[in-house]
């Protein structure tokens, strides 16, 4: 397919995916609000009702009642809230398969990893979306399902072990969207295949008189719950494209972790804030806590570079102080070393032939670094756009000859 048609269906694929979301994860998020605030005073509530409240909006106060499902109290239209969830899934899939899935080779391999075939990497992701639902599915049907924390700890230490199986040869961004897509493929698909049919075989049970399933409501609503946590862990890991600070780090999978679990804890105290009256300082010690264990995290020295002997390569003083600077002046936002699709990466470069968007090449020595760094857009690498700052006077020539003797030791 033509990269402009690509990167169209991209645009349309997007947006109708962020929208659909944020009416999903929207319509979650004022559900669970709402069954956490009725008032469920039964001398307050009226006839009939587990629950009621009154919503201000729109000019006008919403008069809210919670019942049982009951089909012969539902004379008119029932709205039933699944369509926002399909669509988030239906355009995730699609813009997986455009954008990803037609470039392996570059979106989702990491070349100094593996030499895996392109075919091989999507085959890999696209089963390990489908065998995380059965495995999960299993989870919940398995005598697990009455320990709601120990399957949950099962599921999150399976999807640890995973991670770092795809990380020996996706590279980071992508691991993070892959692990982010088997999440969100569980969550629709718990709308699709229990939440859903299992509401419809209460009703159906209740309007031929015969007893409910009590496993069905169980398990609607253990899937509803989990669906409830991980809404905020899903909506990092698909943002995280946009954050090579963690993705590029080389820890980034505890990291992202770390995370994932802050944000559950937060989730809770949001859900139980009617009945837990430190939940505010519970949410401020998680977010205080999360960004502390993070940044240490970050600070633990990167793993020691080695040739091809196996041996570490000793950095010059000099290259040390520009990885410093490097880090500091937010070169590697772009500029990740595996990564190619912001920026190129500098692994490697110096000493080879440049191919330039002029058309031209150029020999990458000291002079054409130097020019790089300082004035970007003279020379523009091939496949990229002017995007890189002009540093101009930025930097004083310490700091660029520092920061060249960095790119020469990146091998
Ligand atoms: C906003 C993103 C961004 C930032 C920040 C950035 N760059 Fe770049 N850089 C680019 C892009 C895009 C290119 C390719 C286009 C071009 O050559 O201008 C590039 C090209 C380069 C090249 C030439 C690479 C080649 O393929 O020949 C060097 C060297 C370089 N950058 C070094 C740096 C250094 C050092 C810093 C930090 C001081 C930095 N960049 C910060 C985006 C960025």
């Amino acid at each position: 397919m033509s990269p402009e048609l690509i990167e169209f269906s991209n645009v349309v694929f997007r947006f109708v995916h962020v929208l659909a979301a944020i009416m999903w994860i929207g319509n979650s998020l004022l559900f669970t609000w709402m069954e956490v605030n009725f008032i469920k005073d039964p001398k307050k509530n009226p006839e009939g009702a587990v629950g009621h409240m009154n919503m201000l909006h729109a000019g006008g106060v919403y008069f809210l009642e919670k019942r049982v499902i009951d089909p012969s109290a539902i004379p008119e239209r029932l709205h039933v809230f699944k369509w926002q969830s399909y669509m988030t899934w239906i355009s995730g899939a699609i813009l997986l398969i455009m954008t990803f899935y037609t470039r392996p080779g570059t979106l989702m391999l990491d070349p100094s990893k593996t030499d895996m075939a392109g075919w091989m990497a999507t085959a890999i992701s696209i089963f390990s979306i489908i065998i995380a639902w059965f495995a999960y599915d299993l989870v919940w049907r398995s005598p697990l399902k009455t320990k709601p924390l120990a399957a949950i700890t099962v599921l999150t230490v399976s999807l640890f072990t995973y991670s770092y199986w795809i990380d020996g040869f996706f590279n980071g961004r992508f691991v993070l969207l892959q692990i982010g897509a088997m999440i969100a493929t569980t969550m629709s698909a718990n709308v699709r295949f229990i939440i859903i049919p299992n509401q419809k075989k209460i009703m159906t049970a209740l309007l031929e008189g015969k007893p409910h399933d009590l496993d069905a409501g169980h398990q609607a609503k253990m899937r509803s719950l989990t669906n409830n946590y991980v809404t905020f862990p899903v909506i990092f890991l698909m943002l995280s494209a946009h954050f090579p600070s963690i993705y590029g780090d080389p820890y980034y999978l505890p990291i992202v972790f770390v995370i994932g679990a802050g944000l559950v804890v937060i989730k809770h105290m949001m859900n139980i804030y009617n009945e837990f009256s430190e939940w505010l300082e519970v949410s401020i010690a998680t977010f205080v806590l999360g960004v502390g264990a993070v940044l240490m995290i970050m600070f633990i020295p990167d793993p020691v570079v080695k040739d091809d002997k196996g041996l570490p390569i000793q950095m010059t003083e000099e290259a040390l102080l520009g990885q410093k600077l490097y880090a500091a002046k937010g070169c590697v936002a772009c500029h990740q070393p595996v990564s190619s699709s912001i920026a190129p990466s500098l692994v490697g470069i110096y000493g080879t032939k440049r191919r330039l968007a002029s058309g031209s090449s150029v020999i990458a020595d000291d002079a054409y670094l130097r020019e790089s760094i300082l004035w970007s857009n003279a020379k523009v690498s091939y496949g990229y756009a002017p995007a890189m700052p002009g540093y101009g006077e930025a930097f004083s020539e310490d700091e660029v000859s520092q920061m060249i003797a960095y790119i020469k030791s990146l091998k």
